[in-house]
């Protein structure tokens, strides 16, 4: 198996992406070092446990340095160093306009979506160097490419996790580590099932595949990024959104202006 022999810690494991990502790593054959802010983690894994999976969990708050390098530490000391490291916690902490933003709610996705992952990596690196591979893999999102309309900190903080991802990639590919971020589009977890069909409905019409993704293709996407063969990749920005990152604005085109608008009219719709 890919990740036979290999430790990988996951943030936000208990979340909806971070559940797919988990399974998957498991089983491709890595131990998992789970952490996450609530306490819906220490189930996650009793349940791979059960599945004969190495698992441990740690509750942390990934803005908080010194919560991440205690959850570190207990992870590593349960299952060994941390061999791949996924930054999958996010959150927004309000959807308003801009002007409606306070000062909290900006520093708290600016602390958990970006501050987070460079608590993480400080972290993690300092033993990947040590043993000369690394695996980090940021979540970022399509928001860091068009933002995000009444997102402007989520999709602040998911930009500057690109920045992120450039940096460690750049200086510490000789230490054969690499950091590559996936932006995912829109995914089918239990709060994206919960957007108002009407929302769903304009989202799709302007997502070329017309439907979200599934959480186990985000995995598959992990996974891979996390195993040898890709090895020679790094720093890459890897959309994982139907090609809605190609912004598809039709003009010219009547067929396609009809085919839009005969789908937001469909039963399927939403
Ligand atoms: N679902 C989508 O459509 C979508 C699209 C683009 C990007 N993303 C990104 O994918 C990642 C996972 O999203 P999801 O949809 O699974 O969300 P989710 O809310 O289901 O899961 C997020 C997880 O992160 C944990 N978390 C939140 N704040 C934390 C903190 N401070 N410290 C530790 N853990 C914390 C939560 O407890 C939760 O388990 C996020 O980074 C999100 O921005 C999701």
């Amino acid at each position: 198996m890919r990740l036979d022999g290999k430790v990988v810690l996951v943030t936000g494991a208990a979340g909806g992406i971070g559940r797919a990502i988990c399974r998957r790593l498991a089983d491709e054959g890595a131990a998992l070092a789970l952490l996450d802010v609530g306490e819906a983690v220490d189930s996650l894994a009793v349940e791979l446990a059960g599945q004969g999976t190495r698992a441990a969990a740690a509750r942390a708050d990934v803005a908080s340095s010194a919560q991440v390098q205690q959850a570190v530490a207990a992870l590593s000391a349960a299952l060994g160093p941390i061999d791949g490291l996924v930054n999958n916690a996010g959150l927004t902490s309000i959807i308003a306009p801009l002007l409606r933003m306070d000062d909290e709610q900006w520093a708290r996705d600016l602390g958990v979506n970006l501050t987070g992952p460079f608590n993480t990596i400080r972290a993690v690196l300092p033993g990947m160097v040590q043993r000369g591979w690394g695996r980090i893999v940021n979540i970022s999102s399509m928001a860091a490419r068009a933002g995000l309309w009444r997102q402007a900190g989520y999709s602040a903080s998911k930009a500057g996790l690109l920045g992120l991802t450039r940096n460690v990639a750049l200086e510490h590919a000789a230490d054969g580590i690499t950091c590559n971020a996936v932006l995912p589009g829109l995914i089918e977890t239990p709060a994206v099932a919960k957007l108002p069909p009407p929302v769903m409905d304009h989202a799709m019409s302007l997502t070329p595949a017309r439907r979200t993704g599934r959480t186990d293709e985000v995995a598959a996407l992990v996974a891979f990024l996390l195993s040898d063969e890709a090895g020679y990749l790094n720093g890459a920005e890897i959309d994982i959104d139907g090609g809605s990152h190609l912004c598809p604005v039709v003009l010219g085109s009547v067929r396609e202006v009809q085919a839009r608008r005969d789908y937001r009219h469909a039963p399927h719709a939403g």
